[in-house]
């Protein structure tokens, strides 16, 4: 544990030692000064977990016994998504700066709670929606502001989550109670990027969806006091041979959405958890021509179609996607860099809390809108000195500062 002579500048707990806590071991690289000194996690296992990640730092077994012992300025919020409102208000209320994980809550009245706090108190929050950093977005972004596709008038995504079986159906995320719906946990990702591709947020959603794979499959028990890693091997093919799943099991494994924009652009998403490749496909139409990614990581390639033609697979123009092969490390440190970057110098972010909740909003009503014969729900506006709060931060709807 650092000592009074040697306290860091920035003093952060991680709430939620789990896989994502990883997120946090790049802090004191970025901000030299700032370093993790406590963790909190209520298994024995994840505070030993926490404590191999980050030293000799301080252990807590809820929450709410770090924000009573005090002598912590920010907190990264890793914890399961169910928690997330109720960590983030208390937190808020005692002043500690938060860096949230994506979904900001599983439901939309707790994620307008959060907002409204982070208002009132003027602490700083910053959800973890890291994909907008992801360079295939980056560039996509940039390719619209470049107008080389006109104006925005339709985004199209295909989410294949090839390892959906293994990440999401083995542990407390395939439980409705835990997560609300993969249109939340998984699909806030590509709705917040629908968003920012189209300078947008839902405002009126539809849904249809299904367990199709994973709901007959009996072999049940979960993986009690393990992560993600250790249970996880690509020869778990085909999906109906899958194993170990958690007890409850009620999330769909297949979803479909469309969205009417504020701007009135219209976008579709669809999500399925049983095919054998894993990537996000985005088509984005525009007044001007189109344009698609093919791949999502280094490796892959931007394609744009700006001339009339028949079938033609390799585009008017490609731009090469950079970054990492595989996973999003590149983005996580450069989400991490943009929040200690908002705490410490109050700089403006490319991601908003206004378009965390938007995307909360949009999958949270694709869902009950799917559960509840395809009905249309409309997106309540967010009240507008909230608005007010969050808008004078926020670049989303501005060029893009990433390139
Ligand atoms: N942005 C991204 O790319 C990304 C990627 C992975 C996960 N996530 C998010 O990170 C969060 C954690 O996911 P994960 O995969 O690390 O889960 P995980 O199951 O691997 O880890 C969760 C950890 O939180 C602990 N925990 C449970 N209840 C807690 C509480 N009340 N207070 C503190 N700790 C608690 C658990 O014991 C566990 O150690 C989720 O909200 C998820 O959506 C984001």
């Amino acid at each position: 544990m650092p000592t009074e002579q040697h306290r860091p500048d920035l003093r952060v707990a991680v709430i939620g030692t789990g896989v994502r806590a990883q997120i946090a071991l790049a802090i004191p690289r970025l901000r030299p000064g700032a370093a993790v000194t406590a963790v909190v996690d209520p298994s024995p296992t994840g505070l030993s977990r926490g404590r191999e990640m980050f030293g000799d730092v301080a252990g807590f077994s809820s929450h709410t016994d770090l924000v009573a012992a005090g002598g912590i300025d920010a907190a990264v919020v890793t914890s399961p998504d169910d928690t997330h409102v109720d960590i983030a208000l208390d937190l808020l209320e005692a002043g500690i700066a938060v860096y949230l994980e994506k979904p900001m809550a599983i439901t939309l009245e707790g994620a307008d709670a959060v907002l409204a706090a982070a208002a009132r108190t003027g602490t700083p929050l910053y959800v973890g929606h890291n994909l907008r950093h992801a360079d295939v977005v980056r560039q996509m972004r940039a390719i619209i502001e470049r107008g080389e596709i006109g104006e925005v008038k339709t985004v199209w995504v295909r989410h294949f989550v090839g390892n959906g079986g293994d990440y999401y159906f083995k542990d407390w995320h395939a439980d409705r109670r835990r997560t609300g719906s993969l249109l939340l946990q998984k699909a806030s990702h590509d709705i917040d990027v629908i968003h920012y591709l189209a300078s947008g947020h839902t405002r009126r959603v539809v849904g249809m969806g299904d367990l199709m794979v994973y709901g007959g499959i009996t072999d049940r028990g979960g993986h009690q006091d393990e992560l993600m890693p250790e249970w996880f091997s690509l020869d778990h093919w085909p999906p109906t041979t899958q194993t170990g799943l958690n007890p409850v099991v009620d999330v769909e494994d297949v979803s479909m959405v469309l969205m009417t924009l504020d701007n009135g652009v219209l976008a579709s998403y669809e999500q399925c958890h049983f095919t054998p490749d894993y990537w996000r496909n985005y088509t984005v139409i525009g007044t001007h021509g189109r344009l698609e990614n093919i791949g999502d990581t280094g490796g892959g390639e931007i394609r744009v179609w700006s001339r009339r033609h028949g079938w033609q697979e390799a585009g008017d123009a490609a731009y090469p996607i950079a970054g990492v092969e595989d996973g999003h490390e590149d983005a996580d440190i450069a989400t991490m860099a943009e929040f200690l970057d908002h705490v410490v110098d109050g700089a403006p972010t490319v991601v908003s809390p206004l378009a965390a909740r938007a995307a909360v909003a949009a999958g949270a009503l694709a869902a009950h809108s799917l559960r509840n014969g395809s009905t249309p729900q409309d997106v309540p506006p967010v009240p507008d000195d909230v608005q007010a709060h969050f808008a004078r931060l926020d670049t989303s709807k501005e060029p893009s500062r990433a390139d």
